[in-house]
This record gives C-alpha cells, sequence and structure tokens, in this order.
C-alpha cells in the first residue's frame, strides 16, 4: 500500500556548492521502500487516491540524515574530558574499544547507538567498527532489523595501539575479506575497508588493505588524514619516506574514488591536489573538530571534491546532525566562509550521499529514490518557535532549527519507507 506523506517537502537539484537549487512541495508518495513521486498534495491525492496519509502539517519532511563518519563503538565515551587527539585515543578509546571482545557488549551498544542515530533522524550512516570482527556483525545485525543502508568495517591496528587491540597484516587482511564476503551487498549493507590511520598501520599493513581493495573495487575504503598538527609530525616520522601524509596511503593503493577521508583538515598543496585529482572523499567532522582541538576544515574544498558531513562520535560531541550543521556553520565563520542554511542540510544528506557515491540511492527526495526520511518540526522548542515568527521564506524557517535543535525537532523517521 502507498503512503502519502505531507508537509514541507524539501529536496535539491543539483550541487549546493555549484549552483545547485533547492526545492520545496507539498507531499511526497512512497510504495515498496521508494519514493514515487513529490508534488502539490491535490494533485498527488488525486493521482494516488488509495494511499494512506499522514499529514505533517507545517513540519519539515526531508531526505533522511547521512552521518559520513562515526565510531559507533564510541557511543558510551562521548563527552570525555580534557585530552587532545593521540592523548584522547590512549585514554578513553583503545580501553572502551578493548571491550568489544564481548560479542554481547558490541550488541548492546550497537543496539543504543542505533536507537540513538535514529532519534536523531539519522536514518544511514557509516560508521568504524573495532579491531574485533563480532563488532561488524553486530553492528550491521542492528542496521539490518532496521532495514537501514549502512556502511562499516573491522577497523585494522597492527602497531601503536594496546595488544589486545593489535592485529597483523595478514590477520587483517584475511578478517577483512571474510567479514566483506559474508554481509557486502547484503539487503542495504555494504561493507568499507578500513585501516584506523597510518599511525597504527604498519607501511605492510596498508599494503595488504589496498591488495583487498583492488580485489573488490566498488567498496568503498575509510581512514582519517591529517586531523592534528600533532599527528602529522609523528606520521613524518614513523614513514620517513613518504612525501606526506596522504602519501602513506597513495604508496600502498589507497588513493583513488570510492576512498573517504575522515578530517583532511591541515592539507599541503600538493595533498589537495592528488585528492581532486583522484575524485576522493572527505568529511568535515565539525564538533570534533572543535571538541578535541583538532582544526577549522576549508569549506572552500566542497567546490572542487565530494565533501560530506559527520559527527566523528565519540570525537565528536554530538549526535545530532543538526548541531553537525550548526558546527559546520560556525567553524566557516571563523574561516570567513558564511555557509548558507540550504547548503549546510544539503551537506547532511545529498554531499554525505555522494561522498559516500550513493547519490542515486539515498540523501535526496525523488522519484526512484529510496525513501529514508526525517520530519523536522520547524518549532519544536519555545527558544526556536519565537526565532521564526518573523521568518519570511523557508531557510528562515529552518536556520533556528539548524542552530537550536536537537533531537526534541525530530518528529518522525523512515526508514526504507517504513516509519520506525
Ligand atoms: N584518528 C584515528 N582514530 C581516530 C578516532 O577514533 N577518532 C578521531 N577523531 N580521530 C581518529
Ligand atoms: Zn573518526
Amino acid at each position: 500500500m502507498a503512503d502519502l506523506l505531507m508537509g514541507q517537502v524539501l529536496s535539491f537539484a543539483g550541487d549546493a556548492f555549484a549552483g545547485g537549487t533547492a526545492r520545496l512541495d507539498e507531499a511526497l508518495v512512497i510504495e515498496g521502500g521508494r519514493i514515487l513521486a513529490r508534488g502539490g498534495a491535490r494533485a498527488l491525492r488525486a493521482a494516488y487516491p488509495e494511499a494512506r496519509v499522514t499529514d505533517y502539517g507545517q513540519d519539515l519532511i526531508s531526505a533522511g540524515f547521512i552521518d559520513a563518519h562515526v565510531h559507533y563503538p564510541q557511543t558510551a565515551i562521548i563527552a570525555s574530558w580534557g585530552k587532545r587527539l593521540i592523548d584522547w585515543l590512549n585514554t578513553y578509546t583503545f580501553p572502551e574499544e578493548m571491550r568489544f571482545a564481548d560479542p554481547a557488549y558490541a550488541s548492546e551498544v550497537a543496539e543504543r547507538y542505533f536507537d540513538l542515530a535514529l532519534a536523531h533522524g539519522t536514518t544511514s550512516m557509516c560508521s568504524y567498527s573495532t579491531i574485533h570482527p563480532a563488532s561488524v556483525d553486530a553492528f550491521f545485525a542492528g542496521a539490518r532489523a532496521r532495514g537501514m543502508r549502512a556502511w562499516t568495517g573491522k577497523t585494522c591496528m597492527d602497531r601503536n595501539a594496546p595488544p589486545g587491540l593489535c592485529d597483523t597484516a595478514q590477520s587483517a587482511y584475511d578478517d577483512s575479506k571474510a567479514l566483506l564476503e559474508k554481509w557486502h551487498g547484503v539487503e542495504r549493507l555494504s561493507y568499507v575497508i578500513t585501516p584506523r590511520f597510518s599511525p597504527t598501520s604498519t607501511p605492510e599493513q596498508l599494503a595488504a588493505l589496498g591488495g583487498l581493495w583492488r580485489e573488490y573495487p566498488d567498496c568503498l575504503m575509510q581512514t582519517h588524514l591529517s586531523e592534528q598538527v600533532d599527528e602529522i609530525a609523528w606520521v613524518k616520522e614513523l614513514f620517513p619516506q613518504s612525501r606526506d601524509y596522504l602519501d602513506t596511503y597513495e604508496a600502498q593503493g589507497l588513493l583513488r574514488e570510492g576512498a573517504v577521508y575522515g578530517h583532511a583538515i591541515h592539507l599541503t598543496p600538493r595533498e589537495r591536489a592528488r585528492l581532486e585529482e583522484a575524485g576522493a572523499s572527505l568529511v568535515h567532522c565539525p564538533t570534533s573538530n572543535t571538541f578535541i582541538g583538532s582544526g577549522l576544515f576549508d569549506m572552500g574544498l566542497a567546490a572542487r571534491l565530494r565533501v560530506g558531513l559527520a559527527t566523528d562520535t565519540g570525537g565528536g560531541s554530538s549526535f545530532s546532525m543538526l548541531r553537525t550543521m550548526a558546527a559546520a556553520y560556525e567553524v566557516a565563520q571563523l574561516r570567513g566562509q558564511a555557509l548558507h542554511p540550504s547548503q549546510l542540510w544539503w551537506l547532511a544528506t545529498c554531499g554525505s550521499a555522494r561522498a559516500l557515491r550513493a547519490e542515486g540511492k539515498v540523501g535526496n527526495i525523488a522519484s526512484g529514490m529510496e525513501a529514508d526520511l526525517v520530519v523536522v518540526n520547524l518549532k519544536s522548542t519555545a527558544a526556536i518557535e519565537q526565532a521564526t515568527r518573523r521568518a519570511e521564506d523557508i531557510w528562515e524557517q529552518v536556520f533556528p532549527t539548524i542552530m537550536l535543535g536537537d533531537d526534541r525537532a525530530i518528529r518522525a523517521v523512515w526508514v526504507g519507507g517504513i516509519a520506525r
């Protein structure tokens, strides 16, 4: 049976950083997990007289948010005080990730994470797991049970991490391959080859994963790049032969289309040029970059590369893509780049989808797209409501929710055409 949803239906035509435009409709129709049509409410009601109608009034109906870089195993250590990247990893992250040796704990946190993500309007995500294969199983089982389009991979590390969190070049290859064969392409799930970052992988491990990627070229490969200045200096010591941080990946077959690099803040001119030439994706994680003191991402890159938006939970300080859009706005302000609300919303939906090379499937409302939706109350708190009273267009209605909104603004989510 078809569903007809009424509200302020937001979609995008084209890239918001290259002259693309937003469009508003009054309704959309979904059936069999896909969007059939969007348009005027009257016309769609006449065309689909049998459809079950849900009227969301003046609420905004958008493609669900897509979190393009998150660490679900760090759910419980979000908001841990007082450290910068390397200390933060050693003090909070690695001890927590050790707990995922217990598959029951991995399942418990995966369930908790998915419930939190959906409550915040996030319908798809690309997550890191831990080094434990069972952490990948736990994530995919949780996403599958909810019918979600989701990505993850076993995080690979063979040095500079506690012994309980290290694999080897060979076991990283073997375990990743087995998980990929088990999960990649099952329903809406995709496996991502996942070396954590160069400081925790030997060149041999990076090479083994580069080899695996050559065997499965349609997979994504995710890792971290140039997040903090101290980290970059460490990479220089660990890889004296490399021209720069990106070269540590490039030299091992880990740079091409489908490579998804988190952070990418402190890039050299050569790195920028190579990333662009290779058609790689970058993921901006603004709450993380301010929370762990990493730096200010250059949003000028969005005109030249696929850029997605992400929480980076638990380095990031929020599960909310609304809060993440607000942080992206603030970071851009500090660089003298005023992002329009339509660009912020585009990043959290279309931009993240494109960074994950899934723009034909999710991230926008158009006929044939998968029906993952978020319904947003644009007056969810007294503070927001009073700030919208004189709004003259949709973006003046939306911006207070971007800046002040949280999970209270999320009226509903639809995943694969089903209300959750
Ligand atoms: N670099 C390597 N691992 C991590 C991580 O877990 N979080 C963040 N923010 N950066 C990293
Ligand atoms: Zn990360």
